[in-house]
């Protein structure tokens, strides 16, 4: 077997079989946070979507990492970093994000790239630390905010996954994740999400739903972005469609969009070699 489909499987067999990569954790505006930091050169900083860890950039990390210093955190709240109760707002994960790169003593400017949720953060980073950008990469995300129903259903899940655990969550998201020809052709891919997301804090999952119900609508500023950009969706996704993505990559100047085949909301999972490759080309022309 060749292709994506054959990508997507070594990878997704690879993260069930092996710890992910090694971490680090640095004391970050009073929580522990875990981060990969792997290569060297230009950094390259990879944010997961909700609710789910860095391994959804495994494929990208073991691709980037031969020529950038890729830095892959877990959030706030997410995978081995630490937890915070209540609320987490999207700008303090931005806020995170830069006090991580001082930690790491990480001064030049960096490449952002960031999937869904990490793509909202990605949206609050540029608006807080401009100057510290490089490029952007936005992945399967939006740019609007929610709606009132939208973020009335988020502060349900919220409360939800506080009583009852992530499965129920696990349940409901796999669906819209992975549309069903992408979990028939991706099942480790599907087991690797369903994994993570059961064993992710329902603290954190609350806090960042609530967080998440919040966050303002970006669109009108988009025009106002002014470094070299990448716009990357599944050709399949349902959360973030190819149509809304466009539309976002039309809003900021001199982007460039790629739309990824045989793939939905989890592009970097589903063919990752289609984004580690739509990354690298958009890296070395931009850089
Ligand atoms: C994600 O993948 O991060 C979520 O779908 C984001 C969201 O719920 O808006």
């Amino acid at each position: 077997m060749n292709g994506p489909r054959a990508a997507a499987d070594a990878y997704a067999h690879a993260a069930l079989t092996r710890e992910s990569y090694p971490m680090k954790t640095l004391d970050v505006n009073g929580v522990e946070l875990a981060t990969v930091d792997r290569g060297a050169g230009v950094p390259v900083v990879l944010v997961h979507g909700f609710p789910l860890d860095h391994t959804m950039w495994d494929a990208q990390v073991e691709a980037l990492a031969r020529a950038y210093r890729v830095i892959a955190p877990d959030l706030r709240g997410f995978g081995r970093s630490g937890v915070t109760e209540g609320r987490v707002t999207i700008e303090q994960f931005a806020d995170d994000l830069a006090a991580l790169l001082d930690g790491l003593g990480v001064d030049e400017r960096v490449v952002l790239c960031g999937q869904s949720m990490g793509g909202y953060v990605a949206w609050q980073f540029w608006r807080k630390y401009a100057p510290r950008l490089r490029a952007l990469v936005l992945c399967d995300t939006r740019a609007v905010g929610d709606t009132p129903e939208a973020a009335r259903g988020r502060l349900e899940t919220a409360d939800r996954v506080l009583r009852e655990g992530p499965a129920p969550l696990a349940e409901a998201m796999l669906p819209k994740l992975l549309p069903e020809s992408s979990r028939k052709k991706n099942p480790h891919v599907a087991d690797s999400l369903r994994r993570v997301i059961l064993a992710a804090d329902p603290r954190g999952i609350a806090a960042a739903a609530r967080g998440m119900a919040e966050r303002p609508d970006v669109t009108a500023l988009l025009g106002q972005i002014r470094c070299p950009t990448l716009v990357l969706v599944g050709r399949l996704d349902r959360i973030s469609t190819p149509d809304e993505m466009r539309a976002i990559a039309d809003a900021i100047p001199g982007s460039r969009f790629v739309p990824i085949a045989e793939a939905g909301h989890m592009s970097p999972m589903e063919n990752p070699d289609a984004v580690s490759a739509a990354m690298l080309g958009f890296l070395a022309e931009s850089l």
